[in-house]
């Protein structure tokens, strides 16, 4: 492991990604021994006028695991804190950066080593609008001056522009600034254990290897579900909309992660460069496959325009022109204010050929359609994968019912604490690998596929249906499901005729 200070840059430190996410990720990596307190130090930056002990108590909350925390815990936490340091100033102001770069350099070599190498991380939980004059700043004044070594990196949060044309300006004025090997483009859903699990789930079961493609897929489905509204962050939300919020990225990574073809090796240009491909093969989104819906009382937020047309929920279809999944329909749908929070993946496997279970006399049995294979990949909550079987009804009558084999990670992994997405990947910036970030070219090639659609969303030329908040979304999202070949499963049984 590399040695010399690490300094971790915290931009936005008083916002709220910061405190529920980025500081209690760091606590936990810190826990862990993952940030060692002779070497690292934490330091806040942002616009408002606050000490030190302000902010920490700000944040601890928010690390102090519940009511019921032993001495030691908070112990634990209250060293953790006095290794954060606050330094405020604007995004744009010179000597703000100057003087959050004397304080990086007071304190890097300040414990045990008085020289060595410098290692300075900073995590931009900004509005894009202030990345690049605070990239510039850190470019000019805060770059890691070390002459034994080390590296400076930064990390960006999305939403990456708004559209093709600015996502790309952004791209270039940073671009300027860092190599791309600076530059982590952190999409928290690729920090989740399932998701990570993905490339092992394909390339290391035999299983698995022959099935994944259009002659025994039938569809996919990538589904994201919240029981909650855009509570408190309407005006950042009616901007961008639940397409640019979940699908262009969170979902969007998912679904290259099952259609990519097999990386020469698992170094991040090769796994890059594969899911660049799939994108790159991503067909245009045509109205007819797009189903958008807003959940009444949306835009009874102030911060929420009375005719907004931001769509809160989106269930649309992507077809993949390659020959692996040419004609297989890859379903993505997210929506806030519904029924349940979850996220899934569903593989829906085509029927078997020549069923003899079928009933052939009973009308009522006739109809019913032959239960489908199905792996299901839910990422939270519990995390599980689970396959979806025929088998035989247990007992005397030869019947089929469907049934599931089963592995449920709370049962079979219990006592093993799973790590937050953002902690995974905040060490991986720390460790320098790009795996589980996005590359230029991939985020370019993901605005391609939205920007025409997203456009026409702006310009109110496709237009979302009002649902209740609670309920499943828009009816007519099933009959776009139905429409792609998705046949639900559940409940599945047949009896043979008496
Ligand atoms: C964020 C979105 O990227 O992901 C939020 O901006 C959303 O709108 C969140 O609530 C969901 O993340 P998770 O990890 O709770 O599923």
């Amino acid at each position: 492991a590399e040695t010399g200070s690490l300094s971790i840059v915290l931009l936005g430190a008083s916002g709220d990604l910061a405190k529920k996410k980025t500081f209690p990720a760091l606590f936990n990596l810190y826990r862990q021994g993952f940030l060692n307190p002779d070497e690292g130090h934490i330091f806040g930056y942002a616009r408002t006028k606050i000490s030190d002990d302000e902010l920490r108590n700000r944040i601890r909350g928010n690390l102090v695991p519940g009511k019921g925390a032993s001495g030691e815990q908070l112990e634990e936490v209250s060293k953790f804190l006095q290794l954060i340091r606050y330094v405020s100033g604007s995004y744009d102001s010179e000597e703000g950066f100057q003087l959050l770069d004397k304080e990086i350099s007071k304190h890097e070599f300040s414990k045990n080593t008085k020289e060595g190498s410098s290692r300075r991380l900073f995590y931009l939980a900004l509005p894009p609008s202030v990345y690049p004059s605070v990239c510039k700043m850190i470019r000019n004044y805060c770059m890691n001056k070390s002459d034994l070594g080390g590296w400076t990196r930064i990390v960006v949060e999305k939403p990456f522009g708004k559209d093709l044309d600015s996502s790309e300006q952004l791209s270039a004025q940073i671009g300027e600034l860092f190599d791309e090997q600076q530059i982590y483009r952190i999409d928290h859903y690729l920090g989740k254990e399932l998701v990570q699990n993905l490339l092992v789930l394909r390339f290391a079961n035999r299983f698995f290897l022959p099935l994944w493609n259009r002659d025994n897929i039938d569809n996919v489905q990538i589904v994201f579900r919240e029981d909650f509204g855009t509570e408190g962050r309407g005006g950042y939300f009616d901007e961008y909309g639940i397409i640019r919020d979940i699908i262009q990225n969170h979902l969007l990574q998912i679904l290259c992660l099952i259609a990519m073809e097999k990386p020469i090796s698992l170094t991040p240009e090769h796994i890059r460069d594969e899911k660049v491909k799939v994108l790159q093969s991503v067909l245009p989104i045509e109205d007819e496959e797009v189903l958008l819906g807003q959940y009444d009382g949306y835009t009874d937020d102030p911060t929420v325009p009375d005719n907004s047309n931001t769509p809160t929920f989106a269930t649309m279809i992507l077809q993949i022109h390659n020959e692996r999944w040419e004609g297989v329909p890859f379903i993505l749908k997210a929506g806030k204010a519904l029924n349940s929070r979850k996220a899934e993946i569903r593989i829906q496997f085509k029927t078997v050929p020549g069923d003899i279970f079928k009933c052939m006399v009973s009308d009522l049995l006739f109809s019913q359609k032959q239960g489908r294979n199905e792996i299901v990949i839910r990422l939270q909550p519990s995390e599980a994968i689970y396959m979806k079987v025929t088998v035989k009804q247990p007992g005397l009558e030869m019947s089929t019912i469907q049934s599931e084999l089963d592995l449920s990670y709370q049962q079979r992994y219990h006592g093993v604490t799973i790590p937050e997405a953002y902690e995974r990947l905040i060490l991986d910036t720390i460790r320098g690998d790009q795996q589980h970030f996005v590359r230029r070219d991939e985020l370019k090639a993901a605005w391609e596929i939205f920007t025409p659609l997203l456009h026409r969303i702006d310009n109110g030329e496709v237009k979302p249906i009002p649902y209740r908040p609670g309920s499943r979304g828009p009816e007519e999202a099933d009959q776009l499901l139905e429409r792609a070949g998705y046949v639900l499963t559940h409940g599945y049984s047949w009896v043979p005729p008496t």
